[in-house]
Parts: C-alpha cells; structure tokens; sequence
C-alpha cells in the first residue's frame, strides 16, 4: 500500500528567538528535521512530503537532495491548511481506496520507527489511527474524547485546549500530533475543514469528529515513552531533549561495553563505532564517525571528530582531534591537536601542546612538547623536540617536509618547507633549516657562540 508522509515544519517557534527556522536547530548536532527524516527511511518506501513556511528557503535548502518534496504553505493558517497544502502532492485520486497518509512534525525528532510503523498498521489503509500518551500535565494539548467516562471508550474527537471546556481539560489523554490515516479520506476531510474555533484556525484534528460522523473507525495508539513525542519549542525545551537523547545514546554504549565515567557527562553528536573494553571519562564530546578500537582509553574533556582510534592508544584528557588516524598503542596528549590528514601510526607518541596537520608520522615516531608538524612526513622513530616547527607556508602555497627514519631534531628548530631531513640525521637544537640535510650527520644550522672575556654589563647611574 503507498505510503506517503507529510512532516510539518511551517510553523514559526516564535518562542526560539532566533533567525533560524525552528526545525533547523540541532539536536546531537543534526537539525531537528532531519531526526525525522531519517527515522522515515525505516518505514520502507514512501513519499515523502515537507510542509514549509517560515524560513521556508533555508528549510528547502536543507533537504535539498534528499528526495523529499517541499510544498510551501503561505501564511500559515493552522495544521489542516498545511495539509490542505500536500494534497495535490499526495498518491492517488479521491475516490481511490489504497493508501496510508503519515503525518508527522518536523519539531518532534525522537519520534521511533517502531511507534510510526505501528501506526500505519494500525491504520491499515481503512482505519484513522491517532498517536496518543497520558501526560500528567496536558495543559496546552488536544485532548482526546472518549465514549463513556474511562478510556477505553470509543474515540469520538480531539478538542483542542484553547477549546475546551473545564471538564474536558482534565482528559489526561492527549493527541500527540502525529497520525496515519487512509489517503483518499484525509483528502476529502482536510478539504472540508472550517476555521470556526477558538483560534481561527483550520484545525486537523477536526477531521477526528468527521471520520466518526461517516463510521469510519477511529484508534488510538500509545506511544512508547514521553521522549518520543516532545516537542521543541524552546531552548530550554531543545537541551531537555539534548539530554534525554545523550542518556538514550549512552546508555546503548553501555550495553554495549563501553565504560562511560558519567553517562551524564557524554555527548554524542554522530555516531561513535566501539571496540572491546573502551573507557571513556567525563566530558568528552564525539561528532561525526569515530571509530575507536578495543582498549582504548579516552582521558578527560576531549573533543573527537571524525576520527580512526587503533586498539590500545591512550587520548590523555584535553585533546582534540579531528579528521584524523591513530595507531595502535599511541599515546596522545594531554592538550594535544591532531587536525584534519594527521595519520598516526603504531606507538607514536604527541604529548602537550602539539600540532599536527596533514602529516604522517611512522611507528613510533614522538613529539613530545610544545611542536607543530604540518604537511610533513616523518619516519620512523623520530624525535622531534620541543618548540620544533615546520615552515610549510609561504604566505601562499603549503611545501612539504620529510623526516627520514631515525631523525632526532633538536628543541626549538624551524624546518623551511620543501626541506628533507635526511635518515638518522641530528638537528641541532635551534636551528633553521632551509636546505636539506644529509643522512647521519649533525647538521647545526644557528649562529656560532662567542663569549666576550671584557665585557661589562652596563651599571645605573647612582642616584
Ligand atoms: C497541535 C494539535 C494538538 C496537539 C499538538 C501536539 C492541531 C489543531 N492541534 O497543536 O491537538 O496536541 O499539536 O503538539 O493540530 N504547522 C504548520 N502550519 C501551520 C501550523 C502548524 O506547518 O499553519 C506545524 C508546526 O510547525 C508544527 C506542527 O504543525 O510542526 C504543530 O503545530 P503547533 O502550532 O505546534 O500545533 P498546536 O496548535 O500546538
Ligand atoms: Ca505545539
């Protein structure tokens, strides 16, 4: 049966305060949109339709490519004109009989694939199917009504707080804003609606107390827990979903072995791949792919993105790494960088206040202290010492520097890239070396010492 899903994100969320469009800001680092999108690519293959309003471009933008189509909904009078906006859009004719119509809210990212799958079943193409939760507050909601006092009873509308009368804002049961129903009906329901309510608005959930009128059947369904059906409104409403989402992802880790120090104190925007026995202490923040092997220890308030971690390198707290590979055994940090193209092999190790960019460093190769390596090649057992750089900019091209095996450079040299240290050669500490270097010698590149037998230190002036 076709399946089409409409996600409405026209709407305005006022109560952001910012310029971004509402459905753009980021939960675990992807917007809010997307969250649902990618939850809709579990339920196998639909259309899939965005209703878009304010900050309709950015909104477009944003799913450009996706496959999705956007339909503008201009101005925005209420959630039965946005889907009013998706009919021509949606599968079929009228009087066609086949087809199940999903609708969904771009503002409500946790929404789980097993709740929307159970819905489109439960609507099974006849049948209009509402998500609904008992909250102890439901103040603001839709409530559900029911036949006979208790649930259990058959639906019979939604009323919508602004709406509703005293007794019925003690229905504790509340329409969650998300629902399947039967295509060829919700087009002829959404078509017929009037704005004749509290607040002049075309009101989907008026086609409740249609589908009622006409026999069809109306079911509720439950969702599975709170999370998945809040929504954000706020930004104080955003970071309660930030947290429960991180708890969510933690605690998958921990059942997966991941030693986390304070599953409170994780943040995951992306996805982190775990080996055995991984142990990760607070405040650490993981974004995009990070692969990390097994016995892998991660110290401290790192911060890692995008980025291969081999079986047994320890990331020592305060480090940074992005777009980067670490060997095994390697031993990072505390406050080291490894940016973008850094490929570190086995045993290497960076210790604090080191950079290293677009570079390779061979087994076992070490810079200890206070270094930067860039778009450098360095072999083999290298020691690199404290306050070396490489010179690999001009001002308007990058140049190379290689570092054959078994280099030592001294502390505080300057390599002029292109440059080529040859194997097992010594840098003299502070030299600048702008010509390369032969194998198995020292090279000392630094203005001779000289001491002065008769020199006097100038004396003040008595006063
Ligand atoms: C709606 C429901 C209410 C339910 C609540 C759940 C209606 C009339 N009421 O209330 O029963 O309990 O959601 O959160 O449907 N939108 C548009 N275009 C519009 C208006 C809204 O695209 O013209 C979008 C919003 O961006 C949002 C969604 O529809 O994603 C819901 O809109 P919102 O204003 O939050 O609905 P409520 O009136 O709060
Ligand atoms: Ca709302």
């Amino acid at each position: 049966m076709a399946l089409d899903i409409v996600i409405m994100a026209a709407g305005k969320g006022t109560r952001m305060k910012s310029r971004l469009p509402k459905v753009l800001h980021r939960l675990a680092g992807k917007p809010l949109l997307q969250h649902v999108m990618d939850m809709t690519g579990d339920l196998g293959r639909a259309r899939t339709i965005v209703i878009t309003g304010h900050g309709a471009e950015q909104v477009e933008q944003a799913i450009a490519g996706s496959g999705a189509i956007a339909v503008r909904q201009e101005p925005q009078l209420g959630t039965g004109h946005a889907v009013q906006q998706a009919v021509p859009q949606l599968t079929g004719t009228p009087d066609d009989r086949a087809g199940i119509t999903l609708i969904l809210n771009g503002d409500v990212p946790l929404i789980e694939a097993t709740t929307a799958r159970a819905l489109v079943e439960a609507c099974a193409g006849r049948q209009l199917a509402l998500l609904t939760i008992e909250l102890e507050d439901p103040s603001g909601y839709g409530r559900i009504l029911r036949s006979g006092d208790a649930h259990g009873g058959r639906v019979l509308g939604i009323v919508e707080h602004k709406d509703a009368s005293p007794a019925q804002r003690q229905i504790r049961e509340i329409y969650t804003g998300m629902m399947a129903a039967p295509t060829a009906l919700l087009k002829r329901w959404v078509m017929a609606l009037t704005n004749q309510n509290a607040q002049g608005e075309y009101y989907l959930t008026d086609i409740v107390a249609m589908a009622v009128e006409q026999g069809v059947p109306v079911v509720a369904t439950h969702a599975r827990s709170e999370t998945e059906v809040l929504g954000v409104n706020s930004p104080a409403q955003l970071a309660e979903l930030e947290r429960r989402l991180q708890r969510r992802q933690a605690e998958a880790l921990m059942e997966a072995g991941v030693r986390l120090a304070d599953p409170d104190r994780f943040d995951l925007r992306g996805e982190l791949l775990p080996g055995q026995d991984v142990e990760i202490d607070v405040g650490c923040i993981f974004e995009g792919q990070v692969v990390v092997g097994d016995n892998v220890r991660i110290g401290a308030h790192c911060v890692i993105r995008d980025a291969e971690i081999a079986a047994g390198a320890v990331i020592h707290p305060f480090t940074h790494i992005e777009g980067a590979k670490v060997g095994t055994g390697a031993l990072i940090g505390p406050y080291a960088r490894l940016r973008p193209g850094a490929e570190l092999g086995d045993e290497v190790h960076i210790g604090n206040f080191v950079e290293v960019k677009n570079s390779t460093l061979a087994r076992g190769a070490k810079a200890n202290h206070l270094a930067y390596l860039g778009d450098s090649t360095v072999g083999e057992r290298v020691n690199y010492g404290a306050g070396s750089i490489t010179a690999n900019y001009d001002g308007a091209n990058k140049h190379r520097t290689v570092i054959g095996n078994d280099v030592h450079v001294g502390s505080n040299c300057v390599l002029i890239a292109p440059v080529t240290i040859g194997e097992g050669g010594t840098i003299g500490g502070g030299s600048t070396i702008s010509r390369d270097t032969p194998a198995h010698q020292l090279t000392v590149a630094r203005a001779r010492q000289v001491s002065l037998a008769g020199w006097q230190r100038p004396k003040k002036a008595p006063k």
